[in-house]
Order: structure tokens, then C-alpha cells, then sequence
């Protein structure tokens, strides 16, 4: 089957055992700011696992497109990727284990005609928690699993959340596929005894329990299920390749990176290479999806991680071609081969086509600017590594302050030096980079001495007094265009806030000069900024705007501007921080006034002239 097809399959297949399919969610989780990425198919549906009603019903599928940037430094292998995409079925509240195991063992044998001899379960060994799973172990033999195919694991493996510090949890049975040197299995082979040949396809998560800040797992409202499968594993494995890179929609990518000459063989140079390739691909993969769900690449949060795979895969892409085409310099590899991933991917994500002008020219703007310092860098690094080639393998290591020196100048992310010297048989001092990091940013707090170089400042003060802007800017937009003003949406980079909200009309120059001034009226009035931390209903009794389906748990934090002296400006359900008074924004100016899509307005606004060292906002005492 082909990956189209198997995604096709899944969501057919669900429908017709009554589950409604929704559509995935953009890779940012909107209003969470407790997370950078979508990581799971759940993630989105988090309050309706904690017991409020989903619009669609109580039996739900999808495909959600997922980051996991934990799994960066295995990416390479032949089963990690930090972009794949999750097929998954939920029951809230409805059919539990039998259920959920029924329908997993009627789509694997049934649909994808996978072998039962090549196939195995895990299920929960039981601790102080939660008691041995022994109910699910006998649906699997009831279906014809045998005992032996059936292992017991603890927590570590066989439990799955909260995807944050508190939530929907529990023990879980995880499906595998066989991908040892003989044909099928020997007797008695399971995953809790023989791990590296079975490959992971499939997780069902029986979220029965809601994990609370004091770390104790108390009984959620309702039994739910959450499952989750490895689109691209699932298809390495149905069409018999070694890993997921050559699947029929990878495998189209890993060509466009190596062009005709296809460096893969069996040799240690050879193996390295495919290494690079699977990188390239892999990381401008998830870059294109990146950008197309609205990541730009910048020095913090979604774009610093963004900023960091497209380096990767430039040094990566340098390895392979720096000696084959002698105008590596100037070329512009990055977007060519991420229009090779909107061709492979824009009929399942048709999104990705529509934002192409801006995948190529985020691509292309990074590729060049790195591209000047990559090479300075290189020299550098290189010469140390010849000055101390002939040290005994022990000894060789980066001093910390070098590799912040290559982090600071040349822009080198770490894992970028670790991995260049690593393979000189070089390790870093991480310890003393972090050290050296740290040095460093309290110097720059200290106000002493700027450093930094290269754009690639720590801009914690700037994006904390955009957070703040980006709160008076949505009070003073409800004030000048009306109460019906709510947040669709919110980005913010070092250098801007862009601020998406529901509005059916351009707003006049007027309007734009009225919130401008209503808000630089909040900034020169200085307001105390605090916030205290109340439950969901708390906040809404208190007339917080802001989401109010808490998905961590029931308490939130609600930011107050202002105060009752000098009156309350803005009052927001928010994870912060803030700056603790208003005047240290400087002045604010409202860039752009765009359309962002039909209904939707987007502001692009910008703070200057503060302070470079903030406070950030505390608790209130109350
Ligand atoms: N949420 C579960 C997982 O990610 C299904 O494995």
C-alpha cells in the first residue's frame, strides 16, 4: 500500500466503525503556551480527554502532522524522524480496552494484512498506580495473539502522558512488527525480551487517569482511548524497505537530495552519507511544514528550533556536496528540495502549496546567511581539530567557552559542533558551554559588555515585552473595534508580535492611530503587571478574556494590567512572563494591517526604546 493509500484506509476504515474524522491541527498548538510543538494526535483534544463534550461526537480519528524534536539526535537512523505524521483514533468516554484492541487487531490484519507470526503486543506490568494489564493481555489472546508475542513492561515503557506536567494519562499496550535477520520470530521472542527487533507501529493509551501537580494519578470523569500510528513506520513496513526514508513519499526526497549520484552504499563513507542525506531530508521536511503552519526562523522558541534544522541540514547538505559542485557557495540547495517535499506531500496537506512562496523564501534568506558564517566557522573548528588530532581519544574534547564562541560567532547551534567534531572522534564540554551561556547572559543582563554577534542575541527581554504588547494590543482592540474582538491567533518573534484576530473589516487609518495611542497611553502610565493564578471558572467569573478550556489541568494564570488605583487595562488567561510594569515597553507602533483569511485580521506591531534589562511579573499576594 501506498502511504496516500494507508492514510486513506486508516480514515475509512474508523469511519465505518462510527468515528467522525476531524481534521489535524497547525504543528503550533494554539493558546498553549506550555509547549512549542504538536507532538501527539491527543494534544489538540486534551480538554475534551478531561471531560468536556466534543462537538463531533464521542468516537473521533485524524492525521496530525507531529514534531518531536526529543528524537533530533536519531534522526539518521532507519525509525526516527522529528516531523511524522500520527494517524489516531479516540474514544471519549465510549468503547474502551476491548474495544480499542478489537478494532487495532481488525485494521492490522484485516486491512493491512499484516502477519500475525511477525506481530507482538506490550502491555502494563502494573505498579503502586495502577494494577497489572492483564485485561488487555487476554483481549489479544482471545483475538489469537499468542502468549509468547505478549510482553510485560513498567511505566517507562508502557504508559504513555501527560503530554505536559499534569493531565489524561495511562497504561498502554503498543503493537510491533518484526524486523529481525530471520524471516519470522524465534519462539518465545516479545519486545519486553528481545527490543531491537521489533519495530514500534502503533500505541493504544487507556487514558483513565488525570495526573495532578502533586504527581498523584487520580480517576479521570471517563475511560477514554487514545491511539497513535507511525504513518511512515507503518509504511516502510507494508512496503517491505529497510526504513522510512525509502517509503514512496520519502524516498522521491532523498533523491532530490543526492541528485544522480546516489552515495548510498556499504562502506563507512557510505554510511555516513546516507546519515547526511536522511538528515537533509528529514529536517527541511519538517522545516517546509514548519514554515507553512506560520514558523519564520528566528533566535527563539518555534523559530530557534526551526533556525536550528535548517543549519543542520545546510552543514549536512555541505558534507555531501562542498567537494562535488564548485558552486556549493552560491547554489541554493534547501528550497529545491523542499519543493520536492510540497510536490510529495500537497495532496494529503494542501496547505503546503499555497504557502510555497514563503517556504522557499524563509529557506533561501537562511541558506544564504548561514552559508557566510558556516564556512568561516568550519576553518576555525577545523584548525583546533588538527592542532589536537594527535591527542589520545579520551582526551580530545571542546573546551565549553570554545563552543560558545562557535554558538556565539558563526552561529553554530550545539548539537551542530558536537556533531562536526564527533566525528573527529572529538566530544564538547557541555557542562561548560552551558556555563559559558549562562556567564554570558547574566554579563549581558549586567548591561556590560555586548557580545553577541551574528543576530543571534538573546532576545528574552524583547519577545517578553512583545508578550505584554501583544495583551494591551488585544484589550485596546476590543476597546476601539468592539467586544467581539477575540484572539485567533499570536506569534512572536525578537524583532515583532504578529497578532491575528476576528474583525470583519480593513481597519481605517483612524482605528489604527486610536489603538496605537490607546496602548502607548497604557505604556507612559506605567502599570504594575501581575498575575495570580485561579481555576478556569475563577477567571471567567472574573471577566479574564482568553481560552477557557484549560488543557494542563484546572488551574490557569490570569495576568492583570493595571490596578485598581489606576484602573485594570487588560485582563488575560496567559502561561507568560511579563515585563512588571508597562513603561518598559518604550513606545509601541502598529506595523501591517493585513487580512490574515476570510474574517480574519492580522496585526504586525513592534516595541521600541525600553530598557534592555527587564523585570519579568510576579504573583500577586492575594
Ligand atoms: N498519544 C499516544 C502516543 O503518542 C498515542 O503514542
Amino acid at each position: 500500500m501506498t502511504t496516500d493509500q494507508i492514510r486513506q484506509a486508516y480514515l475509512d476504515f474508523f469511519q465505518s466503525k462510527g468515528h467522525a474524522v476531524i481534521p489535524g491541527a497547525p504543528l503550533v498548538p494554539e493558546n498553549d503556551p506550555t509547549v512549542l510543538f504538536t507532538t501527539a494526535g491527543m494534544h489538540p483534544l486534551v480538554p475534551y480527554l478531561l471531560g468536556e463534550p466534543h462537538p463531533a461526537g464521542k468516537r473521533l480519528c485524524d492525521v496530525q502532522r507531529c514534531v518531536r524534536t526529543q528524537d533530533i539526535d536519531e534522526v539518521g537512523d532507519a525509525s526516527h524522524l522529528t516531523m511524522f505524521e500520527m494517524l489516531g483514533n479516540w474514544s471519549l468516554g465510549d468503547y474502551f480496552k476491548e474495544g480499542a484492541i478489537t478494532f487495532s487487531f481488525e485494521f492490522i490484519t484485516r486491512i493491512l494484512g499484516i502477519p500475525l507470526e511477525k506481530f507482538a503486543v506490550t502491555c502494563f506490568e502494573g505498579d503502586k498506580d495502577a494494577p497489572k494489564d492483564e485485561e488487555s493481555a487476554a483481549v489479544w489472546e482471545k483475538l489469537g495473539v499468542k502468549r509468547e508475542r505478549i510482553g510485560f513492561l513498567p511505566k517507562k515503557n508502557n504508559w504513555w502522558g501527560p503530554a505536559g506536567q499534569t493531565g489524561p494519562c495511562g497504561p498502554d499496550t503498543e503493537m510491533f512488527y518484526w524486523i529481525g535477520a530471520t524471516d519470522l520470530p524465534p519462539a518465545g521472542s516479545n519486545p519486553a525480551n528481545d527490543d531491537a527487533n521489533w519495530l514500534e507501529i502503533w500505541n493504544d493509551v487507556f487514558m483513565q487517569y488525570n495526573k495532578t501537580k502533586d504527581g498523584t494519578f487520580e480517576p479521570l470523569k471517563q475511560q477514554n482511548v487514545d491511539t497513535g500510528m507511525g504513518l511512515e513506520r507503518v509504511a516502510a513496513v507494508l512496503q517491505g524497505v529497510a526504513s522510512v526514508y525509502e517509503t514512496d513519499r520519502m524516498a522521491p526526497i532523498m533523491r532530490a537530495v543526492f541528485h544522480e549520484q546516489d552515495p548510498r552504499d556499504d562502506t563507512e563513507l557510505g554510511r555516513i552519507l546516507t546519515r547526511h542525506t536522511r538528515i537533509i531530508t528529514d529536517h527541511l521536511k519538517a522545516s517546509a511544514f514548519m514554515i507553512a503552519d506560520g514558523v519564520t526562523p528566528s533566535n527563539v522558541d518555534q523559530g530557534y528550533i526551526l533556525r536550528r534544522l535548517i543549519r543542520r541540514a545546510i552543514r549536512s547538505l555541505r558534507r555531501l556536496y562542498v567537494e562535488r559542485d564548485a558552486s556549493f557557495e552560491t547554489n541554493l540547495y534547501c528550497s529545491a528540495i523542499a519543493r520536492e517535499v510540497i510536490a510529495q506531500y500537497e495532496g494529503a496537506y494542501p496547505h503546503l502549496r499555497k504557502q510555497e512562496a514563503q517556504i522557499v523564501s524563509a529557506l533561501d534568506t537562511e541558506e544564504r546567511q548561514f552559508k557566510k558564517t558556516l564556512q568561516e566557522g568550519l576553518k576555525h573548528v577545523n584548525k583546533f581539530i588538527e592542532q589536537n588530532s594527535s591527542l589520545e581519544q579520551g582526551l580530545r574534547r571542546i573546551p565549553g567557552d570554545m563552543a560558545f564562541h562557535f554558538y556565539d560567532t558563526y552561529g553554530f547551534p550545539l548539537e551542530l559542533t558536537k556533531e562536526m567534531v564527533g566525528e573527529h572522534g572529538f566530544t564538547v564540554d557541555e557542562e561548560g558551554f552551558k556555563k559559558a551561556f549562562e556567564a554570558h547572559q547574566a554579563l549581558s543582563r549586567a548591561g556590560a559588555e555586548q557580545k553577541f554577534k551574528g543576530g543571534l542575541q538573546d532576545h528574552s527581554a524583547e519577545t517578553t515585552k512583545l508578550h505584554t504588547a501583544t495583551h494591551l494590543l488585544n484589550a485596546a482592540l476590543k476597546q476601539v473595534l468592539g467586544a467581539h474582538v477575540h484572539q485567533k491567533g499570536s506569534n512572536i518573534t525578537a524583532e515583532r508580535l504578529r497578532f491575528d484576530f476576528n474583525h470583519p473589516d480593513k481597519m481605517t487609518p483612524e482605528q489604527i492611530k486610536k489603538v496605537e495611542e490607546l496602548v502607548n497611553e497604557a505604556i507612559r502610565s506605567d502599570l504594575p503587571v501581575s498575575y495570580h493564578v485561579t481555576t478556569v471558572d475563577g477567571a471567567k467569573a472574573e471577566g479574564a478574556v482568553g481560552v477557557f478550556d484549560s488543557r494542563y489541568g484546572a488551574d490557569v494564570k490570569v495576568y492583570v494590567v493595571g490596578d485598581d488605583a489606576k484602573g485594570v487595562f487588560s485582563k488575560e488567561i496567559c502561561g507568560g512572563p511579563h515585563v512588571a510594569r508597562t513603561g518598559m515597553l518604550g513606545s509601541f507602533k502598529i506595523q501591517k494591517e493585513e487580512s490574515s483569511s476570510a474574517g480574519v485580521r492580522r496585526i504586525k506591531a513592534v516595541v521600541s526604546g525600553g530598557p534592555a534589562e527587564i523585570e519579568t511579573a510576579s504573583e500577586t499576594a492575594s
